[in-house]
C-alpha cells in the first residue's frame, strides 16, 4: 500500500472517529436531560422486564410506593397492592395500555396507575399519579355547588310566594301590602349580600386580594370596629364594652379587611345573644402577636359545631338564625390567616361564645 492511500485511510478513520464522538455526546446530552426531567417529575415513573423485574426507577416512585430502593425487587414487591398489581399483569399479558386508580385509606392516598406495554421488549413502563389534591378539590366544587344552590332556593321559593300572594289581591290590602313587600326588600337584601360574600370569598380564596399591610394600633382597630356596631348593639338591647390592655405593640395589618373580621364577630354576637346581654371587645398582647377577643353572653353553641363553623355556609342550627349564610366566619378565618394569625372559638350552649384571634405584632 502506498503512503498516500493509507494517509487517506487514516484521515477517513479519524473523520468517523470525529462523527462519533460528536454523536455519542449528543446522546449523552439527551440522557442526561431525561434523567433530570425524570427526576424532577411528581409523578412516579418505573420500567420493568419481561420478568417484571424493576430495572428503572425515578426518585419520586421511591416515595410513593414508600420503598427505599424499587431496584431488582419485582413490580408486586414494590406496588404490594393487589388492585394495581392485577392491572399490571392484565397489561402484560393483554400487551394493551391499563389505567387503574386505587384508594389507600390507611395512607389517606388516591393514587393512579398507567401501565404502558414496551413495544419493543416485553417489559412494561408504569406510571403512578398521587390524585389525592385532585379528588379533594373536585368534592369541595361540588358540595360547594350544592350548598350554593339549597341556599338560593330558600329565598327565592319565599319571593315567589310573596309576589303571588300580592298578586292575588294581598297588594291592596292595607295592611298586608306594605308588610309583604317589606318582607321582599328583606329577602333581596339577603341575597345581596350572600353575593357580595361568595365574590368576597372567591377573591379571597384566589389569591386575588392583596392585603395593604401597616402597622397599626390594635386600640384604633377595636374602637373603630365597636363605633360601626354601637348602634346595632344598642338597638338589640345589649351593652358593648371594651376592654383594651393599655401599651400594646403595633400590629401588622390591613386595617378594613381586619375591622371586618370584628365586625363580623360583632354581627354574630349582636344576632345570638338576647336582649338584656352583654359584648365584649378585648385586646391583649400574646407572643409576638396580639390576641383579639369577642365575647356575648348570647345562646353559645354545641361542642361538635366549634370545629364546623369556619366552613362555608355552616349554620349550627338553621331553625334559630333568621338571617346569614354562614359565610361570614369562613371569610374571616381566610383573612386572619393572610396576615399569619389564628381564629378559633369556644363556647358553652347557654352561657355565650367567646372568639379569639391572633395577629402577629409588626
Ligand atoms: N357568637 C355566636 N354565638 C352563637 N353561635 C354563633 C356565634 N357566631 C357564630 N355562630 C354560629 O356559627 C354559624 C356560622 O357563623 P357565620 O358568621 O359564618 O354565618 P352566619 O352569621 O350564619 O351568616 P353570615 O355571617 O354569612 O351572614 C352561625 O350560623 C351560628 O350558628
Ligand atoms: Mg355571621
Amino acid at each position: 500500500m502506498d503512503v498516500r492511500r493509507l494517509e487517506d485511510l487514516s484521515n477517513t478513520i479519524a473523520a468517523l472517529q470525529s462523527g462519533f464522538d460528536l454523536q455519542l455526546s449528543a446522546l449523552n446530552a439527551e440522557v442526561a436531560r431525561l434523567s433530570t426531567v425524570l427526576s424532577q417529575l411528581t409523578d412516579g415513573v418505573l420500567i420493568a422486564d419481561a420478568n417484571g423485574q424493576v430495572q428503572y426507577a425515578n426518585p419520586a416512585a421511591g416515595k410513593l410506593f414508600e420503598v427505599a430502593n424499587p431496584l431488582q425487587h419485582s413490580v408486586a414487591e414494590v406496588i404490594r397492592n393487589h388492585q394495581l398489581i392485577e392491572a399490571w399483569r392484565h397489561s402484560q399479558h393483554s400487551r394493551e395500555l391499563q389505567i387503574e386508580s386505587v384508594e389507600l385509606p390507611a395512607q389517606k392516598k388516591i393514587l393512579q396507575l398507567t401501565v404502558i406495554p414496551d413495544a419493543h421488549a416485553d417489559g412494561s413502563l408504569l406510571v403512578m399519579q398521587d390524585l389525592t389534591r385532585v379528588r379533594k378539590l373536585e368534592t369541595m366544587r361540588r358540595d360547594f355547588i350544592s350548598n350554593i344552590s339549597h341556599e338560593l332556593r330558600t329565598p327565592l321559593a319565599s319571593l315567589k310566594a310573596l309576589t303571588e300572594t300580592l298578586q292575588d289581591g294581598a297588594i291592596s290590602d292595607a295592611e298586608v301590602g306594605p308588610r309583604f313587600l317589606n318582607r321582599i326588600v328583606a329577602e333581596v337584601d339577603a341575597l345581596t349580600q350572600m353575593a357580595q360574600e361568595l365574590l368576597d370569598l372567591s377573591r379571597i380564596e384566589s389569591g386575588q386580594v392583596e392585603l395593604n399591610l401597616a402597622p397599626l394600633a390594635p386600640q384604633k382597630l377595636i374602637s373603630s370596629a365597636a363605633d360601626r356596631m354601637k348602634l346595632q348593639a344598642e338597638r338589640a338591647g345589649l351593652k358593648l364594652s371594651v376592654k383594651c390592655a393599655e401599651r400594646l405593640e403595633n400590629i401588622r395589618a390591613d386595617k378594613s379587611r381586619l375591622e371586618q373580621v370584628l365586625v363580623n364577630l360583632i354581627h354574630n354576637a349582636v344576632k345570638f345573644t338576647k336582649e338584656g346581654g352583654e359584648i365584649s371587645l378585648e385586646a391583649e398582647s400574646d407572643v409576638r402577636s396580639v390576641r383579639f377577643a369577642v365575647r356575648d353572653s348570647g345562646i353559645g353553641m354545641p361542642l361538635e359545631s366549634l370545629t364546623r363553623i369556619f366552613e362555608r355556609f355552616y349554620r349550627v342550627d338553621r331553625s334559630r338564625t333568621g338571617t346569614g349564610t354562614g359565610l361570614g366566619l369562613s371569610i374571616s378565618k381566610h383573612i386572619v390567616e393572610m396576615h399569619g394569625g389564628t381564629i378559633w372559638a369556644e363556647s358553652e350552649e347557654g352561657r355565650g361564645s367567646a372568639f379569639y384571634f391572633t395577629i402577629p405584632t409588626d
